[in-house]
């Protein structure tokens, strides 16, 4: 039996909002139980299995209300967005990699940018961008704000491979110089280009799935082995953990033992910018939304099958074996304490998985 009870008490304070506020006395291993809990507002959901310290926000329905302070900026931004001519040879734009059709990632493992180079992580989704500020862009966080994220792809040899000093005067020439006078009634600069980008990148909304549906009222748009996963995803699965709020993520940085150290994917991650010990093979929490069209996964983008990525969180992420000459950092456990094993069954890492397939 599983039985929750932590909102009897304020019943004592409130008669009235006692028989609203009291959660179902059943069976949480019961589907209908479970589909009777999770139909209520989320407030009343069970408690999450957060360790000390998460500062959580539960899981929303995506907010499609778009607020535009400055539609002319928007409207250049994702003009810029889609324009390859920003890059060397005018054939790579930022929805080369960022494809609005797969969740704004690609499907590839690492990306291709100009003259078919690739670089050696794989291109995240861009869908958690609206949902407010990171401790960080890029996998190892090595941007501090997404505006000024936004030209650093332009510039990358493996990218866009446009040198900055000569990006505005190429807007210049394409005739951009009206948009950003309307815009920012500021001249082209890289501070102007990043902005611009940046206002658009966060207008991009998740499409709508059955999990906003069913986040909405419409409770049998999920299926029962689906409300289960939910459920394991907030408690037994530790998920929330890292992946929480309408976004899914934390937007901070974690290590997960998946820096192949010592072989051909080696990255440390964070580490590589800050020489931080902490940091070690930290990257970023990505968001899940849309996760069904940015396969593959993970930084490395080696993960092709999600049910697999949830075996592997079962086993606490264990680690490769390091080599007997590394130095000493690369010895030690950086594994992130967030992360144990979870003794999940099969059943229960199949309903997870049928999950993360409705987001
Ligand atoms: C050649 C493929 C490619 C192109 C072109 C490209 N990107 Fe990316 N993008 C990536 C990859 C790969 C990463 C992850 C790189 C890393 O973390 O080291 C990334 C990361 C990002 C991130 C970080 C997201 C986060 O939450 O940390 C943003 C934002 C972004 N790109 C926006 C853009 C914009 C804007 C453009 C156009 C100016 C652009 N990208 C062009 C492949 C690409
Ligand atoms: C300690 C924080 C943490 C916890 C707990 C956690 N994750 Fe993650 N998750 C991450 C980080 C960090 C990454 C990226 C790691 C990398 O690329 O090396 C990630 C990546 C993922 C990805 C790949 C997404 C993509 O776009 O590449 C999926 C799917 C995922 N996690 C699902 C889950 C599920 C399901 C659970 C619960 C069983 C979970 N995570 C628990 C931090 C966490």
């Amino acid at each position: 039996m599983n039985k929750h009870n932590t909102l009897i008490l304020l019943c004592l304070f409130s008669l009235t909002s006692c028989v609203v506020m009291k959660p179902p006395q059943c069976d949480l291993e019961q589907p209908d139980c479970l589909r009777q809990t999770y139909a209520a507002p989320s407030r009343y959901w069970p408690k999450p299995t957060v360790d000390d310290g998460v500062e959580y926000k539960e899981l929303k329905a995506t907010n499609r209300t778009v607020f535009i302070q400055n539609k002319k900026a928007v409207e250049l931004g994702k003009t810029l967005f889609f324009d390859p001519r920003l890059s060397s040879d005018n054939t790579i734009s930022c929805a080369s990699c960022h494809q609005p059709q797969h969740g704004f990632a690609d499907t590839n493992k690492v990306s291709f940018g100009v003259m078919g180079r690739t670089g050696r992580r794989n291109a995240p989704s861009l869908l958690h961008l609206y949902a407010g500020k990171q401790e960080g862009y890029f996998w190892d966080g090595r941007a501090e704000t997404i505006e000024k994220q936004a030209v650093m792809p332009i510039a990358d040899t493996n990218e866009m491979n446009m040198p900055l000093n000569r990006l505005p005067e190429r807007l210049y020439q394409l005739g951009y110089e009206k948009d950003f006078q309307e815009a920012f009634n500021a001249p082209i600069d890289l501070e102007t280009i990043g902005q611009a980008l940046a206002e658009y990148e966060k207008t991009i909304r998740p499409e709508k799935t059955r999990f906003d549906q069913f986040l909405e009222g419409s409770f049998s748009a999920l299926t029962d082995q689906e409300i289960w996963g939910l459920h394991l995803f907030r408690t037994k699965g530790r998920c929330m953990n890292c992946h929480y709020g309408e976004a899914m993520t934390d937007g901070k940085f974690h290590n997960l033992n998946e820096t192949y150290y010592g072989r051909d994917f080696q990255d440390l991650g964070k580490y590589e910018i800050t020489q931080n010990p902490d940091d070690y093979g930290k990257f970023k929490t990505p968001g899940l939304r849309g996760l069904n069209k940015t396969k593959p996964w993970f930084h490395h983008g080696l993960y092709v099958n999600l049910r697999g990525v949830v075996n592997i969180y079962n086993m606490g992420m264990p680690r490769a074996k390091v080599p007997v000459n590394a130095d000493e950092i690369h010895k030690q456990n950086h594994l992130d304490p967030l992360i144990k094993p979870l003794n999940m069954t099969r059943e229960e890492m199949n309903a997870l998985t049928k999950f993360l397939e409705t987001l």
